[in-house]
């Protein structure tokens, strides 16, 4: 037996590459996008730099602390008027900058790996959470096609995800993400409640005293 587990333990000392099942249709990609990590900040500067972070206003007048951009075909937006995908960046007034190549290519291979395949996200939400920075619980409702998981790489200092249930008034598990790790929630967990506490002071050699957080999403 000992000769059997031994490689085992060689590969994954600390749970890097590891699955990690939340509930049937999502679980957590323990190190996914870490060897890409540096190219997706790049590209998060990137794009930032053409559709910057901003800090949206909910429907009920709030600002959210978290500060917010987009890639892709679409992008995620809020107002007075609502939550809604728009074609254009609304401060810039042209379009949401395209989806880097390597951010499709992740996601795809995540969703692949958790057991979604053909994934095609035509948006990605760009989530920056500065230091007590949290994002309440919710579900991701404002797609059309709800058939495709989301996908969710988190980039910089750690935090700590919420994973409710399909009613808002479930329970909710602490799940500690850190750089590099990647959920994937589909199927019967799409709609599941999830949020995020309080990011803690810290400094990532990458990312500064911040956390970043892509969300891909099938939005049309
Ligand atoms: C989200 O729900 O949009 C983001 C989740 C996260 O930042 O981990
Ligand atoms: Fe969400």
């Amino acid at each position: 037996m000992r000769t059997a587990t031994l490689p085992l333990f060689e590969v994954a000392p600390v749970a890097t590459g590891a699955r990690e099942d939340l509930a049937p249709g999502a679980c957590v990609l323990r190190g996914f996008a870490l060897d890409i990590a540096t190219t997706l900040l790049a590209e998060v500067e990137r794009i930032a730099a053409r559709s910057p972070f901003r800090h949206l206003v909910t429907p009920g007048g709030k600002s959210m602390s978290v500060a917010m951009t987009n890639c892709g075909a679409v992008g995620w937006f809020s107002d007075r008027s609502g939550y809604r995908y728009t074609q254009r960046d609304r401060e810039s007034g042209a379009s949401w900058p395209s989806m880097p190549v390597v951010f499709a290519e992740i996601a795809r291979a995540a969703a692949s790996t958790a057991g979604f395949e053909d994934y095609a996200p035509d948006v990605c939400l760009i989530n920056r959470y500065e230091i007590g920075t949290r994002l309440t619980l919710h579900c991701d409702h404002d797609e059309r096609d709800r058939r495709a998981p989301i996908v969710s790489v988190s980039l910089g200092l750690p935090a700590t995800f919420l994973w409710g249930g399909l009613a808002r008034k479930e329970p909710q598990r602490r799940v500690p993400l850190t750089h590099g790790d990647v959920v994937v929630w589909g199927g019967p967990a799409r709609m599941r409640y999830h949020g995020v506490l309080p990011v803690k002071a810290g400094e990532h050699p990458l990312a500064g005293a911040r956390r970043f957080n892509l969300t891909f999403r099938v939005a049309r």
